[in-house]
């Protein structure tokens, strides 16, 4: 009779010849069932036999017949790690299968928009410039014809840094940084971020963006200043628009005016509107004759040279523009909201 050693050398042996031609995981299986199953696995006969040799013999073989089990069933397990596998690449392959949605970054909406407004300023001749956030009281107030402890300074409520630095309330202090640089003729638009102290609400943030506009030349009047108002706000908001200049003050402009443009939230329909508050009219900008006294603090001749200049709110326009009853969403980064803009 053979001994025990041979036969756990021969079915090691068998199970290498077998093990290489499994090709799927019921393959894997059978193996399995063919080697551990409980009446006639090659395995569970071989320890059937070990259960009647005395105990020397035992010794001599359990530590071999133990070794042998656990290769079997560490290579059954590869096997099925490895079918397994193969399965889900299979899944991955189909071509088939809907494949899956890619989204691309985009720009932001007010990007979009400052943008657009840009393109359109930029084709009428105009061209864009920047200047700093943190500015000094002199460009964002006395420059622009505020002095100190005028009331109008309570119409900004400012962010100041210390007793000289300020988060800038308006783009207007580009104005006087771009006159004492250049003189006429100027034709420019300051788009950028402006600070205030206000509580947040439907159409107010602490930081928004706005857009400035400055035209410096001989004989610049307020027929001027309306007329490119007009055709930049119809070719914002097409030709139907309805807009109205309300007289207004700016300590920086005279005479001046704010303009207003017709509800297109509401249409003037709807008295709880949350966007016009009922009027039917929002304020979207600022605007006036540069006041002769703003000229001579950047030595440009007020008896020579004549400009206006403007001032829009640029995320509150685009709210009209995207009909978006709520400021705060462009801020909040919900990409549900944002994704509606991007516009591949
Ligand atoms: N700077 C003003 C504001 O922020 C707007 C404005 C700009 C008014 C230019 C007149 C001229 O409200």
């Amino acid at each position: 009779m053979n001994s025990l050693k041979e036969k756990i050398e021969r079915c090691r042996q068998f199970f290498s010849e077998l093990a290489p031609q499994v090709k799927d995981a019921q393959g894997v299986e059978e193996l399995r069932q063919q080697f551990f199953s409980r009446k006639k696995g090659h395995l569970t006969l071989l320890f059937e036999e070990f259960k009647t040799l005395s105990p020397e013999e035992k010794k001599a073989y359990g530590r071999e017949l133990n070794e042998l089990k656990a290769e079997i069933q560490n290579r059954l397990t590869e096997l099925e790690q490895k079918f397994q596998e193969k399965a889900s690449e299979r899944l991955i392959d189909d071509l088939t299968l809907p494949g899956r949605k890619l989204y691309w970054g985009a720009a932001h909406p007010i990007t979009l928009f400052q943008r657009e407004i840009e393109r359109i300023f930029i084709s009428m001749g105009f061209s864009v410039e920047e200047g700093p956030e943190i500015e000094t009281d002199y460009y964002n107030f006395e420059a622009l014809n505020f002095p100190p402890h005028h009331p109008a300074r309570d119409s900004w409520d400012t962010l100041y840094i210390n007793d000289k630095l300020l988060l800038r309330t308006h783009t207007s202090p580009v104005q006087i940084r771009v006159m004492e640089k250049k003189k006429p003729p100027i034709r420019i638009i300051i788009p950028g971020k402006v600070f205030r102290r206000e509580t947040p609400d439907p159409t107010h943030l602490p930081m928004f963006y706005q857009v400035e506009g400055l035209v410096v030349d001989r004989g610049i009047t307020f027929a001027h200043l309306k007329g490119t108002l007009e055709y930049f706000i119809k070719a914002l908001f097409g030709e139907k628009i309805r807009l109205r200049f309300r007289p207004s003050f700016f300590p920086f402009t005279e005479p001046s005016a704010e303009v207003d443009i017709e509800c297109i939230v509401c249409g003037g329909q709807d008295p709880a509107c949350r966007v016009c508050g009922g009027s039917g009219w929002k304020e979207i900008l600022g605007a006036g004759m540069v006041d002769p006294q703003v000229f001579k603090n950047v030595s440009i001749d007020p008896e020579i040279y004549s400009g206006w200049a403007f001032g829009l709110g640029i995320d509150r326009t685009a709210m009209f523009a995207f009909q978006i009853p709520e400021i705060r969403q462009f801020y909040e980064n919900d990409l549900r909201f944002l994704r509606q803009f991007n516009r591949r």
